[in-house]
């Protein structure tokens, strides 16, 4: 069987996602920067019936990536998927006027070099299997860039850059690349912003390849 590796795996939408391609058959591995907490929620998961495994890495130090994603592919199989979903810290979320370079940094870090370092180390793996996808979830300010939160809204360029041409140039390879825009807060019970909703929408972009862009709910202007 093969592995999702879901970096920025915590109890809202990563939990739904593990649930979600571990009912199709997929091996887990959960990463963030808690062991704890993804070693928790990975023996929940294995309560369930699933394979799950936690991984601890910091997005924004690039080695801690590396060594997470060898050890999930030692412990578990190869990658086939890799969603990138941390969630941003609120320090990137501050008004244009008040972003300072250090701020950029961090968000550039997380939203740029993060995915970068994961998708080198993925792809590899996903050549050998010949198929593959990679999954990018991003809010609003991916898809209309927001004064109130600059360091996303910056860095979520670069990073919604480099996603659409590792769209445009990997699709001849079998490997789909995606990116699913929620424009507003995740919401359980909501009927477009519901984890399990979300989950399922990140199955299909998989499952049923498409469009690279897919919107949780239309965005007015987009
Ligand atoms: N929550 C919302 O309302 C909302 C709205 C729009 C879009 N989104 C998108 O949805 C995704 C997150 O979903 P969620 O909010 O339900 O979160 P979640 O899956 O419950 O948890 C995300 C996890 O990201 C991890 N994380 C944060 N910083 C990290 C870092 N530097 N390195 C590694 N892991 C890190 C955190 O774990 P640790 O603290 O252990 O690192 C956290 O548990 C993100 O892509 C976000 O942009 C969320």
């Amino acid at each position: 069987m093969t592995t999702i590796a879901l970096i920025g795996a915590g109890r809202g939408l990563g939990a739904a996602v593990a649930r979600r391609f571990g009912a199709e058959g997929f091996d887990l591995a959960l990463i963030s920067r808690s062991i704890e907490r993804v070693e928790t929620l990975a023996a929940e998961l294995r309560d369930e019936g699933l394979t799950a495994r936690g991984y601890a890495a910091n997005v924004r130090e690039p080695q801690t990536i590396v060594s997470a994603l060898d050890e999930a592919t030692q412990d578990l199989g190869p990658i086939e998927v890799l969603a990138y979903a941390p969630l941003p810290q609120k320090e990137f979320l501050r008004p244009v006027l008040e972003t300072t370079v250090e701020d950029l940094r961090a968000a550039v870090e997380f939203s740029i070099y993060g995915p970068v370092t994961a998708v080198h180390h993925v792809l590899q793996g996903m050549r050998y299997l010949g198929r593959g996808s990679i999954l990018f979830v991003n809010g609003s300010s991916a898809a209309r860039p927001s004064a109130g939160v600059a360091g996303t809204s910056i860095a979520f360029a670069g990073e919604s850059a480099y996603a659409r041409m590792l769209h445009d140039t990997l699709t001849t390879e079998s490997i789909h690349v995606g990116q699913l825009i929620i424009p507003s807060a995740i919401t359980p019970g909501h009927p477009t912003h519901d984890p399990g909703v979300l989950a399922e929408k990140l199955w299909t972009m998989h499952a049923s390849r498409g469009e690279f862009r897919v919107f949780a709910e239309p965005m007015a202007g987009v």
